[in-house]
């Protein structure tokens, strides 16, 4: 992969990080680099792992995240031309939907528009999915727009829980896909792959 045709993508997270770790894991060999991780949590582990890999980082405040445009002049300093939201618990403002339009990217642990919107993150959603007795669960990749979990779909990939005994293990396979497809998906998007 040639470097200078590679776009520069901020990393949201909010926690543990370990989509935000698979797509710096896998960087080299695809087709964005990872220039800027973006927390909302100062202790979150998200930021402890893109410093051990020598990314810059920005921790935000929530009073300046929803009240001033301060964001958009942090990423343009940063060369940032795709925001990538992997476990980021905020809502996007809509200047930051507006400054980055069909250029922010998320990944939800269900098969929207089943088990989305607000609410819907994390075991939340595994555990409505297995209490409802689904027969599948899955990802769904998809552009970001000022509703959550609302943007055009990407990708979707499925799991089929019959053989599935708790929420826990739902949560474990469908992070497996996550991993597995995320950062490929996201090197296809930044190429433009997914345009109409
Ligand atoms: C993932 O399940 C993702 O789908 C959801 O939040 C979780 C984040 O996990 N939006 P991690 O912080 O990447 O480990």
């Amino acid at each position: 992969m040639c470097k200078i045709l590679k776009k520069n993508i901020a990393v949201f997270a909010s926690g543990r990080g370990s989509n935000a770790q698979k797509i710096i894991e896998k960087q080299n060999e695809l087709s964005y680099k990872v220039v800027l991780l973006v927390c909302n949590n100062k202790n979150a582990l998200a930021l402890e792992l893109a410093r051990q890999n020598g990314i810059e980082t920005l921790v935000l405040d929530r009073n300046e995240f929803y009240n001033t445009g301060k964001i958009i002049s942090d990423l343009k300093n940063h060369k940032v031309d795709f925001l990538v939201l992997a476990g980021f618990m905020w809502l996007v403002p809509s200047y930051l939907i507006e400054a980055f339009s069909q250029k922010i990217i998320n990944i939800h642990p269900s098969l929207l528009p089943k088990y989305g919107g607000k609410g819907m993150y994390g075991m939340n959603v595994h555990n409505a999915v297995f209490l409802n007795e689904e027969k599948e669960s899955g990802i769904t990749i998809h552009e970001v727009n000022a509703e959550y979990d609302k943007g055009k779909v990407l990708l979707q990939k499925k799991i089929a829980l019959e053989k599935i005994e708790s929420a826990e293990n739902i949560s474990a396979s469908v992070l497996e896909l996550e991993h597995e497809y995320f950062a490929k998906t996201i090197s296809e998007w930044v190429d433009g792959k997914f345009k109409d």
